[in-house]
């Protein structure tokens, strides 16, 4: 090939290279609008995909999962932020990482939420509450399942209340109104929104509380504790005792 032939095919080349974006985006430009997806339609889709399995196509329910008409927003936002759904297996949910991001999350509450009428997702700010009163309501209404240390404990009529220790105040505060499987609702007529944000306050102590006596040995209550103070610190005793007694014996023999 001679010269001035490379050099022209080496220009039309670069030529085309150079046109290519118009042409491409002239191509683009012709394309039908594609019309981008509403959140409700994002939403719907993603309960299709995630939830339709138990909760049915239109989320009245199966023999698998509840019906979710008036299961409300709070209750979406906490079984879906803690992890909790989609649920694996039939046994009680459990706090795990949600596979959801929080843009998902919140389209799948609105879906749920347009399903019925229920209890928003409530605001709660911590700083509003009194740590006092919220040790009170929590001893009084909250202990007798989670334990006063907020450790969490097996329910006498099967399965168990979750430790407290990884919940945010906005999960803990929807946890209060919803009443999630075994756990009672405590409504507005039962709670105020004040005293709810005491509550949380007292939680965030209990999850951030130092402890000066020592070990908390997991905060289990008084008769693990005991029974830990029983194994160790008898045993230590005889242990002592024994030893005494074998150097007392060497000596007597002496
Ligand atoms: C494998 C079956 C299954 C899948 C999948 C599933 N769920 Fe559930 N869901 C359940 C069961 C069972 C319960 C009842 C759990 C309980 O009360 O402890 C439940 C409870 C709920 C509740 C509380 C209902 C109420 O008012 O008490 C909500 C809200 C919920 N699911 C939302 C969802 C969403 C959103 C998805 C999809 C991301 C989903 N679930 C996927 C089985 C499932
Ligand atoms: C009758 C026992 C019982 C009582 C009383 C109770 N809970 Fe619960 N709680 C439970 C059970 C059971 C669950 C797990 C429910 C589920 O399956 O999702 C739970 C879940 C929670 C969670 C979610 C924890 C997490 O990390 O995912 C929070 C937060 C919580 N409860 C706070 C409270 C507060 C605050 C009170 C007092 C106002 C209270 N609970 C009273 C039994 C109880």
């Amino acid at each position: 090939m001679r010269r001035p032939a490379v050099r022209a095919v080496a220009s039309v080349a670069v030529l085309a290279l150079a046109l290519w974006p118009a042409v491409h985006a002239g191509a683009r430009a012709e394309d039908p609008p594609v019309p981008a997806a509403t959140p409700d339609e994002t939403g719907r889709q993603l309960f299709v995909t995630g939830c339709s399995s138990c909760h049915g196509l239109d989320g009245r329910g199966t023999n698998r999962g509840p019906t979710l008409e008036g299961s409300g927003a709070a209750a979406a936002y906490y079984y879906l932020s803690t992890g909790r759904m989609p649920l694996a297996g039939d046994e009680q949910p459990k706090r795990k990482d949600p596979p959801y991001s929080p843009e998902q999350i919140e389209l799948l509450t609105e879906y749920v939420a347009s399903l019925g009428e229920g209890p928003p997702v409530p605001e709660v700010d911590p700083s509003h509450g009194d740590l006092a009163e919220g040790g009170v309501l929590f001893r009084a209404d909250c202990a007798g399942c989670h334990s006063a240390a907020g450790v969490g404990g097996a329910l006498s009529y099967g399965g168990s209340a979750p430790p407290l220790t990884g919940a945010e105040p906005k999960q803990i505060a929807a946890a209060v109104r919803v009443g999630p499987g075994n756990m009672p609702r405590f409504g507005p007529e039962t709670l105020d929104d004040e005293e709810v944000a005491s509550l949380v306050r007292y939680v965030r102590f209990l999850q951030t509380a130092p402890t000066p006596g020592g070990s908390r040995l997991g905060g289990a209550g008084a008769i693990p504790e005991g029974f830990v103070g029983w194994v160790f610190g008898i045993g230590a005793c005889l242990a002592a005792t024994v030893w005494i007694g074998a150097k007392r014996a060497g000596k007597d023999r002496a």
